[in-house]
C-alpha cells in the first residue's frame, strides 16, 4: 500500500494567507496543515509516501517536510502538478509511476482526522473504498446518493448538489487499485474545467467496484478561514484534554 497526498490546488479561498507560503503549510494549531495526513497514513501504517504540489512556494515543501523521517514516513518522493487548478484527479494521475501497480491510500493535503483507517487499510483488496462522514452542510462536498433497496450501497455520487440526497459527505480520504489511472485517463474536464474525483468514484461505482466506510472521529478540511479557525481550534482542544 503506498500513500498520497494532494497538495496541488490554487487555494485561492485562503488569500492572502496562500501568498505566504502554501495553503498545505499554514499551521493547524501547533503544526504545519500536510503534518495530519501524512500522520494519518503512517499511524495506518503507510510509510512510502508520494507528495504532490503546485504554485510558487512549492520549493517550501522541502526544508519542512526533508525526506520525512521526523514524521516516521520511510520513503518520501514529491512531484509537482503543472495546472495548479488541474483537479484532484488530475493531481492523482501523477502518482501513476510511484504506485507501480500496488493500491494507495488518498488523502487531500488540507483534509484533517483523528480516524484510525489502519483496519479499513488492512482488508482493502480491489477496487475503490471512499470514507463518508455525516455533515449538517452536505452541499459544500461530494454526496452519495443510496439505493433505495439497499441503504448499504452507493448508486452515485453528486458533486456539490443543490438538493443533496443524503446527509453524508465524501471526504478526501480515499483508497484506489491500480486501476484508478485507466478511469483518469478516460473521465472529461469538468464545467469548471477540473478532472473531479466524484467522476472517477462514479466510474468505480458503475463497475459495481466501490465500497464505503464511515469515518469514526474528527474530520474537517482546512480551506476557508472558518474550516481552517475550526481545525485549529479542535487540535489545540484536543490537546489540551491529552
Ligand atoms: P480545493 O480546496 O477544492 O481547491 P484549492 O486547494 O485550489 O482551493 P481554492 O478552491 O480555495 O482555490 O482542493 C482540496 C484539496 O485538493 C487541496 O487542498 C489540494 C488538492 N488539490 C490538488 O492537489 N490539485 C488540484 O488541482 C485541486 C483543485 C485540489
Amino acid at each position: 500500500m503506498k500513500g498520497i497526498v494532494l497538495a496541488g490546488g490554487l487555494g485561492t479561498r485562503l488569500y492572502p494567507l496562500t501568498h505566504v507560503t502554501n495553503k498545505h503549510l499554514l499551521p493547524v494549531y501547533n503544526k504545519p496543515m500536510i503534518f495530519y495526513p501524512i500522520q494519518t497514513l503512517v499511524n495506518a501504517g503507510v510509510k512510502h509516501i508520494l507528495v504532490i504540489t503546485s504554485g510558487p512556494h512549492v520549493g517550501d515543501y522541502l526544508g519542512v517536510l526533508k525526506n520525512g523521517k521526523e514524521l516516521g514516513v520511510d520513503h518520501l518522493e514529491y512531484a509537482y502538478q503543472e495546472k495548479p487548478d488541474g483537479g484532484i484527479a488530475d493531481a492523482l494521475s501523477l502518482a501513476e509511476d510511484f504506485a507501480d501497480n500496488d493500491s494507495m491510500t488518498v488523502i487531500l493535503g488540507d483534509n484533517t482526522t483523528d480516524a484510525d483507517i489502519s483496519e479499513e487499510i488492512s482488508s482493502f483488496k480491489e477496487g475503490a473504498k471512499i470514507f463518508l462522514k455525516k455533515v449538517n452542510d452536505p452541499s459544500r462536498y461530494g454526496v452519495p446518493i443510496f439505493d433505495s433497496k439497499d441503504d448499504k450501497k452507493i448508486i452515485g455520487i453528486e458533486e456539490k448538489p443543490n438538493s443533496p440526497k443524503s446527509n453524508f459527505a465524501v471526504t478526501g480520504v480515499y483508497v484506489y487499485d491500480h486501476k484508478v489511472f485507466s478511469y483518469i485517463k478516460n473521465i472529461k474536464p469538468s464545467a469548471r474545467g477540473q478532472l473531479e474525483i466524484t467522476d472517477v468514484n462514479n466510474e468505480y461505482i458503475k463497475k459495481g467496484k466501490l465500497t464505503w466506510a464511515e469515518l469514526h472521529g474528527y474530520w474537517g478540511d482546512a480551506g476557508t478561514f472558518k474550516s481552517l479557525f475550526n481545525a485549529n481550534s479542535f487540535w489545540a482542544n484536543k490537546d489540551q484534554q491529552a
